[in-house]
Order: C-alpha cells, then sequence, then structure tokens
C-alpha cells in the first residue's frame, strides 16, 4: 500500500510573532495565544495537548489529554496513575507537552517536569465532574487489556447500582498531574517555509532566557 502526499502544501500567514512584542514571561504569552485560539470556531478543544513521556521501555510515547487548569507553576491534567503514562511518569517525570492549532497556524511546545497536584485539587476537579464521569474512572483499570466491553458496561452498571444515592468518591488512582516547565517554544506558521519560532529556557528561579530561533 502506498500514497506520495509530496503535494499536500499549505501556506501559512495569518499571525506573525516577534520577539519584540512578545512578554518576557511564557506564561503570559500562552495565555494570550489560548485566550486567542479558544475564540476560533473551527478550534473545537482548544485545551487538548499531546503529551509525551518515556515509557519504561525506553521508547517515547505520545497521547492526547485534555489540560484542565494553567496557573503561573504550570499545566495541570488529569489520569489514572496507575495507566501507561502514569507509570511511566513515576519512572521519569520528563515530560513533553504538546499543542497544535491548525486554524491558527500555531504550535506551543512545553518540556518539563510532571508532578502530582495536591490531593485536595484532585478531588475538587473530581467532585466537579459528572456522575457517569466519576463512575467511568473507577470503572476503567486504565491502559490493562480486558477481553472485551462487556466487562466495561457491566462494572459500570454494578458501580451504578452500588452507589446509588451516594456520593462517589475520587479513588486514589485517579487525579491531577502539574506539568512545570523548563523550556517553551512558540510556533508561528509564516510564508516560505520560514516560520516564527521564539523559545523560552529557565535559566535560574524566575528567569527566562528568550530568543529566536532558525525555522
Ligand atoms: C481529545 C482527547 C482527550 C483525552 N483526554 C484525556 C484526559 O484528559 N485524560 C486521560 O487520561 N486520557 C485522555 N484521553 C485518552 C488518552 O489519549 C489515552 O488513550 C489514555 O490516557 C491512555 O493513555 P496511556 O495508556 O498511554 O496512559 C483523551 C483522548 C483524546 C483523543
Amino acid at each position: 500500500m502506498e500514497r506520495d502526499l509530496s503535494n499536500y502544501r499549505k501556506s501559512y500567514k495569518k499571525n506573525e510573532l516577534l520577539l519584540e512584542n512578545t512578554s518576557e514571561n511564557p506564561f503570559e504569552l500562552f495565555r494570550d495565544w489560548f485566550v486567542e485560539v479558544d475564540q476560533y470556531k473551527e478550534i473545537d478543544e482548544a485545551n487538548a495537548m499531546t503529551i509525551s513521556t518515556i515509557g519504561l521501555d525506553g521508547f517515547p510515547k505520545s497521547r492526547v489529554v485534555l489540560l484542565k487548569k494553567y496557573t503561573s507553576e504550570g499545566f495541570i491534567f488529569y489520569t489514572n496513575y496507575n495507566s501507561e503514562k502514569g507509570k511511566a511518569i513515576r519512572a521519569n517525570p520528563n515530560v513533553c507537552l504538546s499543542f497544535f492549532w491548525p486554524a491558527a497556524e500555531r504550535q506551543i511546545i512545553i518540556k518539563g517536569q510532571a508532578e502530582k497536584v495536591p490531593e485536595s485539587l484532585s478531588d475538587d476537579y473530581f467532585e466537579s465532574r459528572p456522575r457517569g464521569s466519576k463512575l467511568g474512572a473507577i470503572v476503567s483499570n486504565q491502559s490493562q487489556p480486558i477481553k472485551d466491553r462487556d466487562v466495561l458496561e457491566k462494572k459500570l452498571k454494578s458501580l451504578e447500582s452500588q452507589f446509588e444515592g451516594r456520593e462517589i468518591e475520587r479513588p486514589e488512582f485517579w487525579g491531577g498531574f502539574i506539568v512545570k516547565p523548563i523550556e517553551l517554544e512558540f510556533w508561528q506558521g509564516r510564508p516560505n517555509r520560514l516560520h516564527d519560532r521564539i523559545r523560552y529556557k529557565l535559566e535560574t528561579p524566575q528567569n527566562w532566557k528568550k530568543e529566536r530561533l532558525s525555522p
């Protein structure tokens, strides 16, 4: 099977990113970009991001998760701590996040270290989820092989009756990670493949070195 995609070509011309117009603080630029792309009608889940981890098998693995909060400390998402990514992070907290917003011709790549958020934060977020999502988190031994879909449906049914009329508490194997960045790169597509790339590197706590990279 073969298909040649060499004539897939798009010219990028929507925006520009100039060093002199960017904040000294990358979190501010992240916030500005996020607020902007969140208003694009074409962008459905602006908070969808790819997280790459180094697995226990030594291979990198990327998958999409949803950014649920950003602060001046880092980027927070929720998952099963016993999932493949959870185990990978436990062994090696170095991760890479990336956002790609085609409608804005923008990409952000963030290297950082992931750590569990305080339990109270995970509790609060879990509490805010719809009942079905709460039960779903309990039902799924995320990343474990299962025989068929029936296994999940049956477990869900049994939990529904078990928890009927009762509060559903966050299981301890489920919660948030915060990724605290050491490097952020902002990429803006430009004509003739001469894209704008601005990279921030953490030099000392609170002190970011900002530079333009060749596309
Ligand atoms: C749009 C989208 C959003 C997702 N959001 C999450 C999420 O917030 N948390 C999560 O654990 N998995 C999320 N997933 C599923 C993950 O991509 C992945 O399948 C799952 O976390 C298991 O990954 P792992 O086995 O590598 O740990 C999402 C998938 C997609 C496509």
